[in-house]
């Protein structure tokens, strides 16, 4: 059965289901990068997934990647171009509005240390900043 199929009651609770499992509500930042793209523009494919699978890995070995009373609560998401189109792999992290050039695997190692756990933005890397306005 699928979503589209499945009464609205169900399809209600499944979808509450995947939102607490994923701890959406506890999300202290969200991390966008461009890999795997359907043009690559902004870097090489291979790199770009390359980035993008250290990403996953490290915020998955470090824990980052769930809900904690330790340690923050990184989400991640791949995304197909972030319109930078320049020096990449681009990434951007919220709510911060920080965004990054040139995320290789050891400047993202270098993101999750000073960055994300350590709220220092690695500054030489750093294209534009700009936090979203809070509603
Ligand atoms: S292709 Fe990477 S930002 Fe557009």
């Amino acid at each position: 059965m699928t979503d589209i199929e499945r009464p609205p009651e169900q399809c209600d609770e499944t979808l509450k289901n995947c939102v607490d499992n994923l701890g959406i509500s506890q999300i202290d930042r969200h991390v966008f990068i461009c890999a795997d793209q359907t043009k690559p523009k902004c870097c090489d494919k291979a790199a770009s997934i390359e980035a993008w699978n250290y990403l996953k890995t490290r915020l998955k070995e470090l824990e980052l990647d769930r809900v904690s009373t330790e340690s923050p609560h990184i989400f991640r998401t791949k995304a197909n171009c972030l319109r930078v189109c320049n020096q990449g792999p681009v990434l951007v992290i919220y709510p911060d509005g920080v965004w990054y050039r040139n995320a290789s695997p050891a400047l993202i190692e270098r993101i999750i240390q000073e960055h994300l756990l350590g709220d220092r933005p690695v500054r030489e890397y750093v294209i534009a900043e700009y936090p979203l306005p809070q509603p």
